[in-house]
């Protein structure tokens, strides 16, 4: 039977099978038009998917990177020695991890994996490819639980008859399953509260109106979507009372960084004095930067600005920025909702106080 997730789609990120097995991605790329399934067995497929946004945002890129360090070390003959083995992932992490450089989660996951290969080699090849499996299942399902706990903690946000604002998608498709920022929408509404989202269409690649939208309108959640640039009008009618997105790293300050245009959007919401709140597990903490000014920023193809799914609208030879992530400021965050609690004022103590041990996952 097809893993399927929560909301009775097929699963963002799933292994089929044993260590000869195969991981399988939602191709986000072909939704909502398409449901389609991408089936890969080499490192470079696995790059590929993460790189081209087959596969996206900052937990599940991660998880599909502990994957691919599964089928980096199966490569290795069981008549080798366990060295070679943990030759292979390393290098095999170091390809992975030059997919994509802001979402910490995926140095995270590659690490840790790199890191059991490291300590464990001792039990010969063979069974060092299993343990690999079973490590990358885990982080896999500590995803799924992380997910819902944030959502536990930060339901409560989120009261009757709000309108509630979020950017990107920072979901299930995100995630292993329930999302970050969206996961305080799932508990809200199994709460029974009755509530309006208002999903920015996220240019350029547009993750807010192809993924956001399908993914809140198959769950039942009553949304509109709204171009990025109506953010400030609609903050100012008053339809809006909480923003909440995910993030791709956060620093030891709380300053995040999270998808391009989210610092607009903290900034309208500190003007019209409403909750600005991040939601994300401690994988997206990076305690090694203390502050958001050290954040790796992604810069992307100028064609997704100029020609968006294949349709130019900009003359040839325009110059184009493009950056896919901004940072947010802690002193514009009301509060970082993680899997072990609230973090509430924004700043290094704060951080510090709940998450004291993420950078020894490092
Ligand atoms: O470029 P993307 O689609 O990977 O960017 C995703 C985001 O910015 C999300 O908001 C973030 O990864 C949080 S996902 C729970």
């Amino acid at each position: 039977m097809r893993e399927e997730s929560a909301a009775g789609r097929s699963a963002t990120v799933r292994w089929v099978g044993d260590v000869a097995g195969r991981l399988e991605l939602l191709d986000q790329r072909a939704l909502p038009l398409a449901v389609e399934v991408l089936s890969l067995t080499s490192v470079e497929g696995v790059w590929e998917a993460i790189r081209t946004l087959a596969v996206r945002g900052a937990p599940a890129i991660g998880c599909a990177a502990a994957f691919g360090m599964v089928i980096a070390g199966r490569a290795v003959s069981p008549l080798s020695q366990a060295a070679e083995l943990v030759a292979r992932v390393r290098e095999a992490g170091n390809y992975l991890k030059s997919a994509r450089p802001t979402a910490v989660n995926l140095e995270w996951a590659v690490n840790r994996m790199q890191r059991v290969a490291e300590a464990e080699r001792a039990v010969g090849v063979r069974a060092l490819q299993t343990r690999l499996l079973q490590e990358a299942q885990a982080i896999l399902a500590e995803d799924r639980q992380m997910c819902l706990a944030i959502g536990r903690h930060g339901a409560g946000f989120i009261r009757a008859g709000m309108g509630v604002l979020t950017h990107c998608n920072a979901g299930a498709l995100a995630t292993s399953d329930h999302g970050t920022a969206l996961a305080l929408m799932y508990e809200a509404q199994r709460n029974g509260m009755a509530f309006h989202v208002y999903a920015d269409e996220t240019r350029p690649l547009l993750q807010g109106a192809r993924l956001t939208a399908y993914e809140l309108q198959a769950a039942g959640i009553p949304t509109t979507l709204i171009c990025d640039n109506m953010a400030g009008l609609i903050m100012r009618q008053g339809k809006v009372q909480l923003v909440v997105v995910g993030a791709d790293r956060i620093a030891a300050n709380g300053d995040t960084a999270n998808k391009i245009g989210t610092y607009c959007v903290a900034t309208l919401a500190k003007a019209h004095g409403i909750p600005f709140v991040v939601a994300a597990p401690s994988s997206t903490f990076d305690l090694s930067l203390p502050s958001g000014a050290g954040i790796p920023i992604e810069e992307r193809a100028p064609e997704e600005v100029t020609e968006g799914f294949g349709v130019r609208t900009a003359p040839l030879g325009i110059a184009v920025y493009n950056p896919a992530f901004d940072v947010t400021p802690a002193e514009l965050i009301t509060a970082i909702v993680t899997e072990r609690g609230v973090i509430a004022p924004v700043d290094a103590a704060h951080v510090a106080a709940t998450i004291v041990d993420a950078q020894l996952d490092r």
